[in-house]
């Protein structure tokens, strides 16, 4: 196999790709700034015969995306946009991910084929980025996905995930609150990747894919699996979203149906087997 070339490669999901890809060829912004678009086809272009360029540049942060418009717009939307373009000249696939706020929720479950209606600037940005891409070629996999977790990713302003984000509570506070009012599927970052490597090596028809791990759950589901595996002492307290006022809208229920693809494995196992793995245990 040809090498792939894995952009955001500091981040959660590019450090997992990695473990998949080995002989990758891994950027992150110091190798190459994906906003610079005077340079960037010669810069892709120079590497010579890839298998495909995976995008995992993003911006993530979904309420900093309220007042950060024109960032989450351009690394989200005119980035992807790009990527296609110089993947359509190179005719080599894109692989690129977005999310399930893309869509409002007022369906709950969603398909690959539900058209999406965002409700907020992160999720208008992804959903200009998964149309941008489209205009510009047709071989592309846009992976939609929801609640990542696994290895910190190695930079600084790789989004924390939920589950980093409990663990690290937990440490400070004998109590804390969790949203039971907002439900997604749960994903594991390597199980996510193992299913990237399976689908350019089997080189499945091109097209959207909604790839997590199997189930669904809410916050608050999902902080008390994470201390119930990891024995950690907390009182977890299950409240409304309307007790955390955040500047992004979020949808109540937008879980992602896979219709595609076999199904992953079942989230908490996959919470467990990332938590034993890395000895995040308080267990006697
Ligand atoms: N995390 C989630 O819960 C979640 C949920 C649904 C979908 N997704 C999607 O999954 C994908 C991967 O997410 P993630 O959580 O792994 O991301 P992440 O850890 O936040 O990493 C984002 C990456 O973007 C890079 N980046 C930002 N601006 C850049 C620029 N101008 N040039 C080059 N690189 C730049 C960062 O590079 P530096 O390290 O060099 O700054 C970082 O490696 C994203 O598309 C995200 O929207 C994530």
């Amino acid at each position: 196999m040809k090498p792939v070339l894995i952009l955001g490669a500091r981040g959660m999901l590019g450090g997992a790709l990695q473990k998949q890809f080995p002989n990758c060829i891994a950027w992150d912004r110091e190798d190459c700034d994906v906003t610079d678009f005077a340079r960037l086809p010669e810069k892709i272009g120079s590497l010579g015969n890839l298998e495909a360029v995976i995008n995992c540049v993003a911006y993530n942060d979904v309420d900093g995306a309220e007042t950060h418009r024109d960032l989450a717009f351009k690394l989200n939307s005119d980035v992807p946009a790009n990527l296609a373009k110089i993947c359509k000249q190179l005719d080599i696939p894109l692989v690129h991910f977005t999310s399930q706020l893309v869509f409002d929720g007022a369906k709950g479950e969603y398909a690959e084929t539900d058209l999406p209606h965002p409700i907020s600037v992160y999720g208008e940005s992804k959903y200009q980025g998964e149309q941008n891409i489209q205009k510009q070629t047709d071989k592309f996999y846009i992976i939609r996905t929801s609640v990542l977790f696994g290895p910190k990713g190695q930079s600084e302003l790789s989004k924390t995930s939920f589950v980093d984000l409990m663990l690290d509570l937990s440490l400070k506070n004998a109590t804390i609150k969790a949203v039971d009012d907002e439900e997604s599927a749960i994903t594991f970052a390597n199980d996510l990747a193992v299913k990237i490597k399976e689908i350019l090596a089997t080189g499945l028809p091109y097209g959207i894919y909604h790839i997590t791990n199997s189930g669904s759950c809410t916050w608050y589901g999902l902080a008390k699996e994470i201390f119930a595996i990891t024995g950690r002492p907390v009182e977890l307290v299950p409240v409304p979203a309307a007790e955390f006022p955040r500047a992004a809208k979020r949808p109540a229920k937008a879980v992602l149906q896979n219709t595609k693809l076999p199904p992953l494995r079942p989230w908490k196992e996959a919470l467990r087997e990332f938590l034993e793995s890395n000895n995040i245990t308080f267990k006697i």
